[in-house]
């Protein structure tokens, strides 16, 4: 191998201590006298000072309503919420600004399509393919809308280590189905979907595509235009931005198909008690006043992922998993939960016969935060018959001491019980 190609393949580092410099509250929260380790960024991700100076920058000098006022502030303002929409794009390497539709979240961004596109475009008869590994934010609302329209559910099985069986999912997508709505990365086991695969297998029959892509974003390179998907939804809490934002991507074509989802003001253009004609695109989809601040700190949280690079992230990720994931295996009694062939950031797992709620109580006096619980995702633990998991789930600015922490707590946990 030359020194070039040898160079070429070797995936950027990152400096942690650097980064963790960045997050304030990595070194202001103590629980129990503990130093914090946060290990619960598959629930939401801590905010780097850059975000949080930015919102502050706005809230003291730039704050004004948008889209509505002649005056300084306002166009301020404006300039820098239409400034995060092109960071939003660039961010996906969407093809247009017009494409990024904001939402308050990954939620908002699936019920859009439901009801922009599945009310217009489903009927009775026709599919909606979604897989096992679904959060229930990709399964709710396409009930709500098979149960209104007379539409049919498929769900495509998952192996027993948590991986999608695709030969299944090439049997469930034909003539009838009309969305195929999947997870990029599953929140409760990691999970790493072949969705540009699964996208090409939909495409063959004709059908668009919306890609869940809440777990993903922080920890995967995405590129819509390769994915060749319809739609992509996503947090902004996730990647480091404010609660109460995220966008969605969305292939122009369709977006000037659907119909709006709410209706008031901004989306219109113009009104008469007869008829009201609606705006273009995006901002048919974004009626009344948006949480102006967050979406200017979730465009900022996007660049500071962009700074330190997606593939220096997920090089880094990835060891810590294959770390961690070797540590808790040897620990007595440990058993993971989804151990698919690409994961993606979670460990998900049981500790003997100790309930994971129990095990999440111990791993906080020792200042350890994961989350407990079904995940809202109970199809999935359905699917490993338990009630719940513990799940660790790691970001940018964990550290392979804090997975030796997260170890001897639970081998504590584990002994505690023996
Ligand atoms: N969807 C978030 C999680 O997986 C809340 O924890």
């Amino acid at each position: 191998m030359t020194a070039q190609t040898a160079l070429a393949v070797t995936p950027p580092t990152l400096d942690v201590e650097r980064i963790r410099a960045d997050f304030p509250i990595l070194r202001n929260v103590h629980p129990h006298g503990k130093p914090l380790v946060y290990l619960d960024n598959a629930a939401s991700g801590q905010m780097p000072q850059p975000v949080i100076d930015r919102l502050v920058r706005y809230q003291t000098h730039e704050h004004a309503n948008i889209h509505r006022g002649v005056h300084t502030l306002s166009e301020t303002a404006t300039a820098a919420y239409e400034d995060a929409r092109r960071r939003v794009q660039k961010f996906l390497n969407a093809r247009q600004e017009r494409e990024i539709v904001f939402t308050s979240g990954c939620t908002e961004g699936v019920n859009l399509v439901m009801h922009g596109y599945g009310r217009r475009f489903i009927g009775e008869g026709d599919e909606i393919v979604i897989t096992w590994l679904e959060h229930h934010s990709n399964i709710v609302p396409w009930q709500m809308l098979c149960e209104e329209r007379g539409a049919k559910l498929k769900v495509v099985p998952i192996d027993d280590r948590g991986d999608v069986i695709l030969e299944e999912y090439e049997r469930l997508v034909g003539p009838r189905t009309k969305l195929v709505a999947i997870t990029h990365v599953s929140n409760a086991l990691g999970t790493v979907n072949p969705v540009k695969q699964m996208i090409a297998m939909a495409h063959a029959h004709g059908v668009p595509v919306l890609i869940d892509g809440a777990q993903a974003v922080p920890h995967v390179a995405v590129d819509v235009q390769d994915l060749d998907c319809e739609f992509y939804a996503f947090s902004g809490h996730k990647i480091f931005g404010p609660t109460g934002s995220g966008a969605l991507y969305g292939k122009a074509e369709w977006l000037e198909k659907m119909q709006p989802f709410k209706g008031g003001g901004d989306m219109i253009l113009s009104v008469t008690f007869e008829k009201t004609t609606y705006n273009a695109i995006p901002a048919k989809f974004e009626a009344g006043t948006p949480p102006i601040a967050a979406m200017i700190g979730l465009g900022e949280a996007l660049d500071y992922v962009g700074r330190i690079g997606l593939d220096a992230i997920a090089a880094h990720e990835h060891e810590l998993l294959a770390y961690a994931t070797e540590k808790m295996s040897a620990v007595d009694g440990v058993r993971l939960i989804g151990t698919a062939r690409q994961k993606a950031s979670v460990l998900s797992f049981y500790v003997g016969e100790v309930h994971p709620h129990d095990v999440g109580t111990l791993l906080n006096e020792d200042g350890i935060a994961v989350r407990t619980g079904h995940h809202c995702a109970q199809p999935v633990m359905q699917r490993f018959k338990v009630p719940a998991t513990a799940r660790a789930s790691f970001a940018l600015y964990n550290t392979f001491e804090e997975v030796d922490a997260l170890v001897a707590s639970v081998r504590k946990v584990q002994q505690l019980f023996a």
